[in-house]
């Protein structure tokens, strides 16, 4: 199963069968646990460098509003699109989890925020439009 943590304070963490795609589609890596990152100041982006303990990234790791859960899961692998100043575009059955341990969505189509302003993280809320978000 595909499992993503959005950590408190920290990166999006993902363990399972994990493919991250360029916007066009070109595979640039296969994970089986991996750290993206969710305040937007990293380096190494679309990977955590730690940059969010620097910017004080302040986020308690709860799961904000979804309308589009699904009650099970298929299988094989979760596809992250890096969407260019964007989100990350979900694609495949993942399970996200609260950092806080009070809440579970199942999904398979999602877009979570890389850039630290949404107001309803971990899903992206079009915040980098106003924050001219650029990775
Ligand atoms: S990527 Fe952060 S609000 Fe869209």
């Amino acid at each position: 199963m595909n499992v993503a943590v959005p950590e408190a304070g920290g990166p999006l963490v993902l363990t399972g069968e994990i493919e991250i795609l360029s916007a066009d589609g070109t595979l640039l890596a296969r994970h089986t646990e991996t750290a993206l990152c969710r305040c937007g100041q990293s380096a190494t982006k679309p990977y955590c460098d730690g940059s969010h303990e620097r910017a004080c990234f302040q986020d308690p790791g709860a799961l904000g509003r979804f309308a589009a859960a699904v009650e099970h899961l298929t299988s094989g692998p979760v596809r992250i699109t890096l969407r260019p100043n964007a989100s990350l575009g979900v694609s495949g059955p993942l399970e996200l989890r609260a950092a806080t341990g009070d809440a579970v969505v199942r999904l398979e189509k999602a877009s979570l925020c890389r850039c630290g302003a949404s107001n309803n993280k971990p899903f992206c809320d079009g915040s980098h439009k106003t924050i001219g978000f650029t990775a």
